[in-house]
């Protein structure tokens, strides 16, 4: 099905070829001047042209109407290679003819003139999949190769060719094509084949082939298949698997806002639609890329009109640095997601650590906060994070300490980490610790992973850890539950007061609990 329109609008010229221009123009001048190579490499991502173009050269050097840079795709010649069955034309796919023998077979053949064509050509597709032998083979052929043969070879994995290899060929590299590009293909490919389709439908599909040609059309057959009189952006997101935009934006304007039971909220309905949450994880990250980048004053975004407005409107009032800070979490905490087998439990727990964490943009706050002035409770949480947040020290040389595990447990088990960061630990004994929750929700969650973190304890202090855990409704209770030693204590390891001390060079005078 999706090979009709792949194949039906493959480029037959080199001027039909899309955004590899670079590398078209010379080999029209090398045919033109022929001044050709014996052997070239044309790399680059999946389809972006690298077969197509391979195709044509062998057209424009074996074209019965002579050698020239436009063939003329009517000869016996031209039309026996695009139909694939010219006889001096021999595709071979390396990735299934990996061994020597395959290479041994093509290279006995080389040794005889071309039976109709100008040169005996060889389209060597992933050529990098060739075992070593038969690229030493395939090397003494290419040091010393016959007046009549071209070798042009084809791979998505330039790295994995030796160097011997690379250095015998004349090199092309194949780029992704521009997103305009392949919307503007698309445009006329729709319009040739009569499917009607929403221009913001068309974009989504042409951000998803991410420079591939072939992927933008295998996908704008698919969602023309499935017979839509007129095909909408919600047909190109339910194709895609994607989840929808409506459901993307209630996320992204619920995480900015920091509201809990809103985000809690959308990953449960995705989770009940049964969609994955993977790829919502992968949207929510390019969704905030695309508002850093427009925070930071660039907006010549390839993206439909409404989401440009929609992602506008949302970062209004919010600071680059925490736009920033939430992408970063977004990306460190990918692995988390990859590997978890509770991959729900896993997104909330990433989530609620970006929403519940203080908005470090807004310096005033922490510093209102320090001063013990009345300020919202999440600022107040800022001082109270563990001091483990940047160590990254080896086993052996972190302190036997709470914060010593903590910081263990950061690079060895980040959504633990993740959860233990949103507790305050109230008292600390040699073997035991209790930790204070303010959300039931994270509480529950580290009352489910106990085992986990009682195992991870155990390795870390070598002796059992008594963990207990209490909820508790207010910072203001767990400020006077604790003796003002305490609490000047915990202030001061905060890595946030002392950053701030040494930002201004100050000292603190007086730590209160808030009243
Ligand atoms: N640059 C391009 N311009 C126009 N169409 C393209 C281009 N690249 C790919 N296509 C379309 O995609 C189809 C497949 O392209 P092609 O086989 O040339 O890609 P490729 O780079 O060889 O991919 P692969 O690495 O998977 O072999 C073509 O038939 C054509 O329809
Ligand atoms: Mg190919
Ligand atoms: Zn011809």
């Amino acid at each position: 099905m999706y090979q009709v329109i792949a194949r039906k609008f493959r480029p037959q010229r080199f001027e039909d070829v899309i955004g590899q221009g670079h590398v078209t123009e010379i080999l029209k001048n090398a045919i033109d001047m022929d001044r050709l190579p014996h052997a070239f490499i044309f790399s680059g991502p999946r389809g972006v042209g690298k077969t197509s173009v391979a195709r044509i050269l062998a057209k424009a050097i074996n074209c019965e109407k002579g050698l020239a840079s436009t063939p003329c795709n009517a000869c016996r010649v031209c039309e026996d290679i695009t139909a694939s069955r010219a006889v001096d034309v021999f595709e071979i796919d390396a990735a299934s003819h990996t061994g020597v023998d395959n290479i041994r077979d093509l290279i006995e053949n080389s040794r005889y003139a071309p039976s109709t064509a100008r040169f005996k050509t060889f389209i060597i597709d992933e050529v990098h999949m060739l075992s070593r032998n038969a690229f030493n083979a395939l090397l003494k052929t290419l040091e010393e190769p016959p007046e009549h043969v071209i070798f042009i070879m084809a791979t998505t994995e330039l790295a994995k060719v030796p160097v011997t290899v690379l250095s015998r060929c004349q090199r092309y590299d194949f780029r992704r094509i521009p997103v305009e590009e392949i919307i503007a293909h698309l445009t006329s490919i729709a319009s040739r084949e009569n499917i009607r389709i929403n221009p913001d439908a068309l974009m989504i599909i042409a951000l998803q082939a991410d420079g591939g040609m072939r992927d933008a059309q295998g996908m704008l057959e698919h969602v023309a298949a499935t017979g839509a009189e007129f095909i909408d952006v919600e047909t190109v997101d339910n194709m895609l698997g994607m989840v929808g935009r409506a459901t993307m934006h209630d996320l992204l304007s619920s995480v900015l806002s920091k509201d809990v039971p809103a985000v809690l909220d959308v990953i449960s309905r995705v989770y009940q639609y049964g969609q994955d949450l993977g790829q919502l994880y992968r949207s929510l990250m390019e969704s905030m890329r695309n508002m850093m980048v427009l925070k930071a004053g660039y907006t010549n975004l390839a993206l439909p009109q409404e989401e440009k407005s929609f992602l506008l409107e949302a970062i209004r009032d919010v600071a680059f640095e925490e736009l920033h800070r939430i992408l970063s979490v977004l990306i460190h905490s990918e692995e988390d997601l990859k590997y978890t087998s509770v991959p729900k439990v896993t997104l909330e727990t990433i989530l609620l650590r970006i929403v519940a964490a203080p908005d470090l943009s807004d310096m005033q706050k922490l510093i209102q906060a320090l001063s013990g002035k009345q300020v919202p409770a999440q600022a107040r949480q800022t001082v109270q994070i563990p001091a483990a947040e940047k160590v990254k020290k080896p086993l052996s040389t972190l302190p036997h300490s709470w914060e010593g595990f903590v910081a263990f447990l950061k690079d060895h088990d980040h959504p633990l980490y993740a959860m233990l960061t949103s507790t305050n630990r109230m008292s600390e004994e040699e073997d035991a610790v209790v930790l204070a929750c303010q959300s039931s929700f994270i509480a529950e969650q580290i009352k489910k992973a106990l085992p986990e973190i009682n195992k991870k304890a155990f390795t870390f202090f070598q002796k059992d850890f008594r963990i207990q855990i209490e909820i508790i409704d207010s910072q203001d209770q767990n400020a006077k539950r604790q003796r003002p030693s305490e609490v000047r204590a915990q202030v001061m390891k905060s890595p946030v007061v002392k950053e701030i001390v040494a930002e201004f060079n100050g000292v603190v005078k007086d730590v209160k609990p808030n009243e």
